[in-house]
């Protein structure tokens, strides 16, 4: 099974795998407790109370999939958290762990978060108690979608792939059930980055999963769509003052709240910069307002994160892309300015029926204000696509998408009125928790919708616990902020 290994790590031993028969192993049915506290051993009661609640063949694709975790030898395992989908191997063996590596094609200095289902399974991984410090984090974020950064353990049980050479390694306790549940019956601590191909958006669905990763692993399990949307807070707490090096759904306001040492929690800058244009509309209106600066108010002093070393190493590659480029609009920017761009995009595009993908937050109306025809979005796939997958990933996020038809025409012409088509697809996602669950998934499907650029209506980090996380995933998705 195993092939010649990947040219993006050569360190590694055996390749990855690839002819795996890719299983969705539906375990949605599974009602496990939820809200269970950090102590609870879902697995405990796994054989006796919860395992009739699936089909026979359900059930003993779960436990073939939890036999490969336990032998180190096959490849990893994909499996729901409440942030994205995980893609986890036994963190205590190198083999398993170069596994993972090898089905995302990940660069190989890039350390991984290991979960835990307990913390009397972390205690003993440890050795010794965990730092005071985090006490009041695990208190209140764990379970929860928050990793922390422990020194490594001495001896240290974790291969060394997962810490990449660094002197610490990232711990979190996820809060859904099956993940626990998996960690519990597999017995070991699970290494898992996001189930996606490299670069590729997170996943957030089973069928995500399956997408980037066919034929390179053997189970995902399906738990259902992830409730957070964004991946997890990962934080330095063993730093003064304590720093975070990834935003994500633990806000940085929710762990200053805690007081003491984290009332001065800093956030760490990306790399990453999208080149950034001011607006050439010719819109007025926003000029007596004052402009949210992005790259301040979301990045920080631009200068100093281009000096700083990248403390999360995830940090420093391009990250979370569909196919289509995307442009993001400061927050608060005029709809018209949007609205304005979309039809030059339309009227500079080489094809001569353009699909432009629109997703639109706070204040954005429908198609950015533009009068467009409405159309179905299967008449719009129908005519526009031949991708036979295509209605299945339209299913995806269909109450927050909506086509229409825009008419525009070029000024060129004698007569002014020589005119082109193009299509726009419209996710609307008002709020920034329903902009976290979805953007992935809006991402995937307007690139299934053959969409060749994707509009971003921006939002203020400080809108709610989530913007920041969403808006350092945008600029990171954006190839140009306006
Ligand atoms: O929500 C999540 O965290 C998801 C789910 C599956 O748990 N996992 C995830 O893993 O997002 P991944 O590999 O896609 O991102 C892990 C991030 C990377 O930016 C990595 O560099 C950073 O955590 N990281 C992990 N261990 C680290 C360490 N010891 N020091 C610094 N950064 C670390
Ligand atoms: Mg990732």
């Amino acid at each position: 099974m195993a092939s010649r290994k990947s040219g993006a790590n050569p360190t590694l031993s055996h390749g990855a795998y690839t002819h795996c028969r890719t299983k969705i192993v539906d375990l949605r049915n599974l009602k496990l407790p939820m809200d269970t506290g950090a102590d609870d051993d879902i697995g405990a009661s796994f054989y006796t109370k919860y395992s009739p609640q699936v089909p026979f063949p359900v059930l003993a694709d779960f436990l073939l999939a939890i036999h490969t975790l336990r032998t180190g030898l096959a490849p990893p395992v994909a499996f729901p958290t409440e942030t994205v989908y995980g893609l986890g191997a036994d963190a205590t063996r190198s083999q398993a762990v170069q596994g993972i590596f090898d089905a995302k094609n990940r660069p190989s200095d890039n350390p991984l978060i290991v979960h835990v289902s307990t913390l009397s399974q972390l205690r003993s991984l440890l050795n010794r108690p965990i730092p005071e410090i985090y006490q009041p984090l695990v208190e209140k974020f764990w379970p929860g979608p928050l990793t922390i950064l422990l020194p490594l353990p001495d001896p240290n049980p974790f291969a060394p792939e997962v810490s990449c050479g660094r002197d610490t390694v990232g711990i979190r306790m996820p809060s859904t059930p099956l993940a626990r549940l998996l960690i519990s019956l597999v017995g070991k601590p699970l290494a898992a980055p996001s189930a996606n191909a490299s670069s590729r958006p997170s996943p957030t669905t089973a069928q995500h999963v399956k997408e980037d990763l066919d034929g390179r692993i053997n189970f995902i399990l399906d738990g259902g769509p992830c409730q957070v949307g964004v991946e997890s807070t990962v934080v330095d707490g063993l730093c003064d003052p304590p720093e975070i090096l990834r935003p994500g759904g633990i806000g940085i306001e929710q762990i200053r709240a805690l007081g003491g040492k984290w009332a001065n929690t800093v956030m760490i800058q990306s790399h990453h910069h999208p080149p950034h244009k001011p607006s050439s509309s010719s819109s007025t209106t926003t000029n007596d307002r004052r402009e949210p600066n992005l790259h301040t108010s979301v990045n920080g002093d631009i200068q100093s994160s281009l000096a700083s070393t990248p403390r999360a190493p995830g940090m420093k590659y391009k990250h979370y892309s569909p196919k289509a480029r995307v442009i993001l609009f400061q927050p608060n920017t005029d709809p018209e300015t949007g609205g304005q761009y979309i039809e030059k995009l339309a009227l500079e595009s080489s094809s001569s029926h353009p699909h432009i993908g629109l997703v639109t937050t706070a204040n954005w109306t429908l198609f950015a204000g533009l009068l467009v025809s409405p159309i179905s979005i299967s008449t719009a796939a129908d005519e526009n696509d031949d991708d036979d997958h295509h209605h299945h990933h339209v299913a995806l996020i269909p109450s927050f998408l909506t086509a229409g038809r825009l008419q525009v025409f070029f000024s060129s012409s004698a007569d002014g009125k020589e005119a082109k088509t193009c299509t726009i697809y419209n996710v609307h996602l008002p709020t920034p928790a329903q902009l976290a669950r979805h953007l992935f998934a809006a991402f995937r499907t307007l690139d299934h919708l053959s969409c060749d650029v994707v509009l971003v209506e921006g939002i203020p980090d400080d809108a709610d616990h989530l913007a920041g996380a969403v808006m350092n995933r945008l600029l990171k998705a954006a190839e140009l902020v306006i």
